[in-house]
């Protein structure tokens, strides 16, 4: 029973320091980009008059917020802790971690070509690196935690000659 418990709290938690702290400083940052993200919206829409409203197409958003900043998709659906995935296996949480990486890559890219302003830009190009950062630190943590539970490396196979 002793082996089995140590089994399973070795599989199903973060099971190594350096994965702890990866998790635990890019946690960390997400919550200052959150709050990064707030302050570009809060101040684009800053003293907006209802024609600017209206032409932005801000009606639905202002007639529920105001001009609060107010976490939502940019199809208006709230945030909602739904949209964080846990399984419990650090292998799977991890796989987890850089495809929501990369996703946010890919948004900050589409954010990217919708703006001219250069002040939205910059922070923009900024929180897009961050996620790069973010990923390969991921993957670093993913490295650690499949030598520490000695999985195999799914995709670390030889390649085919032709491929060489
Ligand atoms: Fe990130």
């Amino acid at each position: 029973m002793g082996a089995i418990l140590r089994y399973l709290s070795q599989r199903f938690t973060m099971v190594t320091p350096q994965a702890k702290a990866t998790l635990n400083d890019i946690g960390t940052e997400e919550l200052a980009h959150l709050e990064m993200m707030g302050t570009i919206v809060s101040q684009l829409t800053q003293g907006l008059t209802d024609k600017q409203v209206r032409e932005a197409g801000l009606e639905a958003y202002y007639v529920g917020h105001g001009l609060g900043v107010y976490p939502a998709s940019a199809a208006g659906v709230p945030f909602t802790a739904a949209y964080i995935q846990s399984k419990g296996d650090p292998i799977c949480d991890l796989y987890e971690d850089l495809a929501a990486e990369q996703k946010a890559l890919a948004t900050y890219n589409y954010l990217l070509d919708l703006t001219n302003d250069p002040d939205v830009i910059a922070p923009l190009k900024f929180l897009r690196e961050r996620e790069i950062v973010h990923f390969q630190r991921f993957g670093e943590a993913l490295d650690i935690v499949r030598d520490y539970l000695k999985e195999e490396r799914v995709f670390s196979i030889k390649k085919p000659d032709c491929m060489m």
